[in-house]
């Protein structure tokens, strides 16, 4: 049995991306492993500050989590704050990370790009709130998509570090995980690499958008006049088009749509057509079975309650472990 740990920033609603980089596949695995599922509230005031949405994110990604199959008999669904001993152990982690290795992390040099005016510390130490979310459970796997694997790697230095600088071994290494495939990355709509939530603008298909909205997204994706040499390779922006294909459609239809790429008889409208249907069938049960259960909010209230109760137990047991090992003893 393993423990695996899946997390989720409320910044936005769940899109494709999340649904299939860090949730689908690890539905399936709650029968046979201990799952822990948790939206990564505090993690999102190193970009929005202001918790003023948060809330309702909270419970729409409550519901979007459960439509996708998330059993809370099975796994622990909580929301970060609730659990309050990650900030300890966040806190510890943050003594064994060095100024040099957190400003080299690859989000950090994003995010210093995207918001010059808000550089704050919370955004450097980010690796560290996301080592504790892991450790604290001492998962050894962790769904996550591409975009996370950085995350991953220094999260098993800093528990290696931590087990040799006081001598213990609490702490397991975890891997980024993915059913021994590769990590998914799916490609936003707008051209620019991958689909995300603070890409902005029309980049994202929300798990919740409704047809109509599907469908304008999907009709001004970026594409271009066609290519003008057969078999040519694809650029980036087309191949994206692929990729999101791929994952929703029948594997005919991409054969189909890429035998008219390479005899350049393509027309990027009906391949569009195509996808919107695609997507749109692949999404309407599971915003059908969102909308039904995010108008419960007692049912969404018990269901963290719950998942809280079990975090806290397995962080509680970790926390005593990781207090003797650095010698914090209280006289009280
Ligand atoms: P976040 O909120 O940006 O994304 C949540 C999860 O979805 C995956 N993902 C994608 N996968 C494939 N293609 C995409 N276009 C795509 N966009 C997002 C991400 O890889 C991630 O697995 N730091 C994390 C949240 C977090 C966390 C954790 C994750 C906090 N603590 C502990 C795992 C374990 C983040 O910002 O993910």
């Amino acid at each position: 049995m393993d423990i695996v740990l899946s997390g989720i920033r409320p910044t936005g609603l769940l899109h494709l991306g999340n649904y299939l980089g860090a949730l689908i596949n690890f539905v399936k695995m709650q029968d046979e492993n201990k799952c822990y599922f948790f939206i990564a509230d505090i993690h999102s005031l190193t970009t929005h500050p202001l918790a003023e949405h948060l809330q309702e994110n909270i419970k729409e990604m409550i519901a979007e989590y459960l439509a996708a199959g998330i059993d809370p008999e099975k796994s622990a669904l909580y929301v970060q704050s609730d659990v309050p001993e990650i900030i300890e152990l966040y806190v510890y982690l943050n003594m064994n990370a060095y100024l040099g290795e957190l400003e080299r992390c690859t989000s950090f040099k994003d995010k210093a790009r995207k918001q010059p005016d808000n550089l704050n510390a919370g955004l450097l130490t980010y690796p560290c709130l996301m080592a504790a979310d892991i450790l604290i459970h001492r998962a050894t796997k962790v769904p996550v998509g591409k975009d996370q694997e950085q995350h991953l790697e220094m999260t098993r230095t800093f528990a290696n570090r931590f087990n040799r600088m006081y001598n213990c071994n609490i702490f397991p290494e975890p891997t980024a995980y993915n059913f021994g495939h590769e990590l998914v990355k799916i490609p936003g709509l707008d051209g620019s690499g991958k689909m995300g939530k603070s890409e902005g603008g029309d980049n994202c298909l929300y798990l919740s958008d409704e047809p109509n909205v599907l469908k304008k997204k999907i009709m001004r994706a970026l594409t271009d006049s066609g290519p003008t040499q057969p078999n040519q390779p694809k650029p980036d922006y087309i191949n994206n088009l692929f990729t999101i294909m791929k994952a929703v459609s029948a594997p005919e239809t991409v054969a189909y749509f890429d035998d008219k790429w390479n005899d350049c008889s393509i027309r990027y409208g009906d391949m569009k057509k195509q996808l919107f249907e695609d997507v749109n069938a692949f999404l309407t049960p599971l915003r059908e079975r969102i909308k039904d259960i995010r108008s419960n909010d007692e049912y969404l209230a018990k269901v963290v309650r719950q998942g809280a109760e079990q975090a806290r137990e397995s962080a509680r047991k970790t926390m005593i472990e990781v207090r003797k090992a650095v010698g914090i003893k209280s006289l009280i």
